[in-house]
């Protein structure tokens, strides 16, 4: 069996309690914590930054993976780094030079990983997987949680992980966005190891444990 990895998206946290709820995704045995950041431009939402990393930082040892959905990110890449993130997804829309930017994340000590809007061709980021051991592929337009998952993403991570694997790239593929118990062992069949969700762990029950154990469940 293919292990696969839940990342718990704090999108959908109860953001009065966010470090109970970082803390009890952690204890219902999330793999990884989800951290939106939204600028306002690159997406139409404004979400956290840099201080609300540092109270996600001191309640998890869980990696945290930081999804900049924002302008030229390498401008913020020490000061996540600082705050404790292990992951840097950048948007290859958002960079003026991806490589630049990749380079800039791990110089600062994180893992960079790569990300696209739906409608980017993600033959256009073949190159790419060169650089980067992570991909993660949208399942929504970026900017807001609990939209529907679209099952166009699942043939571009078909592709990608085929073109990874022509290349003999151990990439890791996740997938964001709509992420639910309905369609999750779809994307996993498609080639996603990492599953990020968001509505689908804060679901509104309260019960972030039996959410994530539903997930792994499904996920087959
Ligand atoms: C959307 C974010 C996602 C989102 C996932 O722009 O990048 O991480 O929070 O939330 P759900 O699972 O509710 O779609
Ligand atoms: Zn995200």
């Amino acid at each position: 069996m293919n292990s696969i990895r839940i990342s718990a998206s704090l999108l959908s946290a109860d953001f009065g309690r966010l470090v109970e709820e970082v803390q009890e995704a952690e204890n219902a045995g999330c793999d990884e914590i989800h951290f939106d950041v939204m600028d306002g431009r690159f997406v139409p939402n404004i979400t956290v930054g840099v201080p609300v990393l540092n109270a996600v930082r001191s309640a998890t040892s869980l990696p945290i993976d930081v999804h900049m959905m924002v302008a030229e990110p390498m401008r913020f890449s020490e000061a996540f780094a600082g705050a404790g993130a292990d992951i840097y997804t950048v948007h290859v829309e958002a960079c003026s030079d991806v490589a630049r930017t990749v380079d800039a994340a791990r110089q600062a000590g994180m893992r960079p990983a790569v990300s696209f809007k739906p409608a980017t061709p993600v033959e256009d980021v073949a190159d790419l997987l060169l650089l980067v051991d992570r991909t993660l592929v949208m399942s929504v337009e970026p900017g807001f949680g609990g939209q529907p998952f679209m099952p166009e993403a699942l043939p571009r991570i078909r592709t990608l992980r085929a073109m990874a694997d022509d290349m003999g790239r151990k990439v890791e593929i996740a997938v964001d966005g709509g992420i639910k118990a309905n369609n999750i062992a779809a994307a996993v069949r498609a080639g996603a190891r990492t599953l990020i969700s968001g509505s689908g762990v804060f679901d509104g029950t309260g019960n972030v444990r039996v959410a994530v154990k539903a997930l792994r469940a499904a996920a087959g």
